[in-house]
């Protein structure tokens, strides 16, 4: 697996991101008038949420980030430079071929499926030397996301602009800062000019999310280790107790380290979980937590500018879970969560990633 290097150096230009037919754009429930009634709520509910919150941390502390989620590439062994693997890759259904180089140039990443995706705006497709590396490099494409970053397909257009603004502010970091793919969406991401931003948001905004991860309950899963900052099998390593975790890794990680935007991803969860998360969801737990479909929408696929929170990747869920607990993540609109988060420990946080992460994106 590749190490993901912001500010890589650059490679030739494969140059086959021509072809392209549009997709259908992602509709957006609006549901505005409903929305505006729920918001008076809302304030209601985070005016006594911050109270409890107060009273929570001051009772326990946020668990440390567990390492499963914030997956950490151990530290690169000095190795004698070794010549150019020129030989061309291929992936399954793309005429496409590409040279090692090329699959890892962060300001041309590989685009292997041109036909899935509407032409990409500039900034998505080459980002902007020396400092913004390209949207499509870590987030792919197909805006489909790995287990490291984030799904964007789909996402409200305002909602992802929000974001950009709160990675600038300082406003959203993260909880572990040796976790570097979040830290590179403020150091490097956040030097993203007004236009840029706002291209790659209606850019991604407009794609349709897909199934992309396949969610088994399961007691013991195979031996993992970091590799390209997400958990990958080791071979012939055997099982092991899944313990409270999640592990989330490539269905076929040859294909995920080709950067191939439609190799999708699998993710072992405990027994029991996704049950326990959904009734934490839709009932809130008997004040533990709020339903999130208040927010969220019926089928948690968002409302208004408020994101979608099904079918995404459980590791980054869970992520930004702790993020918002831990105040790493405290923009603006961040508030509403605070009485969500306030009291859920690190296994409700695994029960209710499990549970969305199962869901229809
Ligand atoms: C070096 C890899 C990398 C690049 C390049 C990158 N991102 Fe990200 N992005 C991430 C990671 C990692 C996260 C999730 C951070 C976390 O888990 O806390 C993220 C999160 C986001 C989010 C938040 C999504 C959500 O649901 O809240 C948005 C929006 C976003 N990126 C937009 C962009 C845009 C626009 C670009 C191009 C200008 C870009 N990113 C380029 C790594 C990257
Ligand atoms: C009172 C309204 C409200 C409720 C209830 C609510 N959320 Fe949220 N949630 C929000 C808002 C608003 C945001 C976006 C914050 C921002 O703009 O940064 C958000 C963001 C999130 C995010 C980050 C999404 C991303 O793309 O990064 C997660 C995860 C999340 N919510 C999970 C939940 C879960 C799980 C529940 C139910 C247990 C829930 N929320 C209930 C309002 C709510």
């Amino acid at each position: 697996m590749r190490v993901h290097k912001p500010g890589m150096a650059a490679g030739n230009v494969p140059g086959n991101n021509s072809s392209s037919t549009p997709q259908t754009q992602a509709e957006r429930r609006t549901l505005l008038p409903v929305f505006a009634a729920l918001i008076a709520l809302c304030a209601a509910l985070v005016a006594t949420g911050r109270n409890q919150g107060a009273t929570t941390r001051a009772r326990t502390m946020p668990e440390p980030p567990p390492d499963w989620a914030y997956a950490v590439n151990p530290p690169e062994k000095a190795s004698p430079a070794k010549p150019a693997d020129n030989n061309l890759q291929h992936v399954p259904g793309s005429a496409a071929a590409f040279t090692l180089r090329q699959i890892n140039d962060g300001f041309n990443p590989p685009d292997w499926h041109p036909d899935g995706h509407p032409p990409m705006p500039e900034v998505v497709a080459h980002g902007r030397k020396p400092e913004v590396l390209a949207c499509g490099y870590c987030h792919m494409p197909n805006g489909q996301g790995r287990p490291e970053n984030s799904s964007l397909a789909g996402l409200p257009e305002a909602y992802i602009i929000k974001q950009m603004t709160d990675f600038k502010s300082g406003q959203r970091t993260t909880s572990n800062p040796d976790f570097l793919p979040a830290t590179a969406m403020d150091t490097h991401e956040s030097k993203a000019n007004k236009k840029e931003v706002e291209s790659a948001a209606k850019y991604f905004s407009g794609l349709t999310p897909k199934p992309w991860i396949r969610v088994v309950e399961t007691a013991t899963v195979p031996k993992t280790h970091v590799a390209g900052w997400m958990l990958v099998p080791m071979a012939g390593a055997g099982a092991e107790s899944i313990g409270h975790r999640i592990i989330e890794t490539p269905v076929n990680v040859k294909l995920t380290e080709m950067r191939d935007d439609a190799s999708p991803f699998i993710a072992y969860v405990p027994p029991g979980s996704i049950e326990k998360g959904k009734q934490l969801a839709i009932t809130g737990g008997a004040g533990k937590t709020m339903a999130c479909d208040i927010c969220h929408g019926p089928d948690l696929t968002g409302s208004g500018d408020v994101p979608s929170i099904a079918g995404r990747s459980p590791s980054y869920i869970v992520r930004q879970l702790h993020d918002i607990q831990s105040g790493a993540r405290s923009g603006p609109d961040v508030m509403m969560m605070r009485p969500v988060v306030g009291r859920l420990t690190l296994d409700d946080m695994v029960s209710l990633a499990a549970y969305l992460a199962s869901l229809h994106p």
